[in-house]
């Protein structure tokens, strides 16, 4: 039993998944089992250039979002899709950041999020909403930010409107996403099938292209766009696939094949060539 355990998990037939016949997003991954021992809550799939274990893998991808979006004492940022808010206090505590304002639109994450924020005294305040209209003020914020959370907002053209009101002109944009790898506009039909177990739109499904477009229609300017598929795609597949053993043995009746199913997505998507895990920023013009 436990030699089948610590066996690398069987292919799963990807011709033989078909999505649920519901529109609800699926549940977020188990934090705490994707944690393992460590004190945190991470929940992004991680930069693992320089990463060995899933803590410091997300944390390194939290850093270079901070860093890509030149993040500095004093700012503002508004941080959509911020799970337990370990960002928050990452980016406060290295960048100097002097307040947050985010979203989630799970509530109770959003619970658990300022329960910790106020144990660490930060000037934060998350909500519980969809990060597509969340209700911020116009020019308020000098940064926003979204690791690992943009693919989600549907539609996220609405997000990047509701992105370019909050910031002050002159601000930032910085995120972590997908686009399609391929220059043809249609998704194959194997990803389209697969991207709703993973909580992915189809609709957010675009080229880079495509989405730099958008980032131009919704008032943003230069748009950069860095390939981080090797670091975050490949590492975490290789990651879930070397500890899906462990994770089942811990939690035998659940949360470990959410895991599993994430990483195997991950690494096929990678694999096909389908898509490209990116970090994207954009500057909102001087007004
Ligand atoms: C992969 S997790 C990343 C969480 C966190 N940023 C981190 O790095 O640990 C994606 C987060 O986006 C949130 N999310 C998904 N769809 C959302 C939406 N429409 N509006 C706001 N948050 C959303 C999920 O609840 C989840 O907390």
């Amino acid at each position: 039993m436990l030699n089948a355990l610590v066996q690398p998990l069987p292919p799963i037939r990807p011709d033989l998944v078909v999505p649920l016949p519901s529109t609800r997003p699926p549940p977020d991954l188990d934090v705490s089992l994707l944690n393992g021992g460590a004190a945190t809550a991470w929940a992004n799939l991680g930069d693992w250039q320089d990463a060995d274990t899933y803590p410091e893998a997300a944390r390194h991808l939290a850093l270079r979002l901070g860093r890509a979006a030149g993040l500095g004492p004093g700012h503002r940022v508004l941080d959509v899709g911020v799970g337990h808010g370990e960002q928050i206090r990452l980016w406060t505590e290295h960048f100097g950041v002097a307040s947050v304002e985010g979203g989630d639109r799970n509530a109770e994450a959003v619970r658990r999020s300022r329960a910790a924020l106020v144990q660490a005294g930060l000037d934060a305040r998350v909500q519980v909403g969809d990060g597509v209209d969340l209700p911020v003020a116009g020019s308020s914020v000098d940064r926003v930010l979204a690791l690992d959370s943009a693919y989600h907002l549907d539609p996220r053209a609405a997000f990047f409107r509701t992105a370019h009101h909050a910031l002050r002109p002159d601000g930032r944009l910085a995120l972590t996403d997908l686009v399609l790898r391929s220059s043809d506009d249609a998704p194959p039909p194997l990803l389209r099938r697969l991207a709703p177990f993973l909580g992915v739109p189809s609709g957010n499904l675009i080229t880079e292209a495509d989405y730099t477009r958008s980032l131009l229609e919704a008032g943003f300017t230069e748009p950069v766009v860095e390939d981080l598929s090797q670091d975050v795609l490949a590492g975490f597949a290789r990651w879930a696939r070397g500890a899906w053993a462990g994770l089942a043995l811990r939690r035998p009746l659940g949360g470990w094949p959410a895991v599993a199913l994430t990483g195997w997505g991950a690494g096929l998507a990678h694999r096909r060539g389908w898509v490209s895990y990116v970090l994207v920023t954009a500057r909102k013009g001087p007004g």
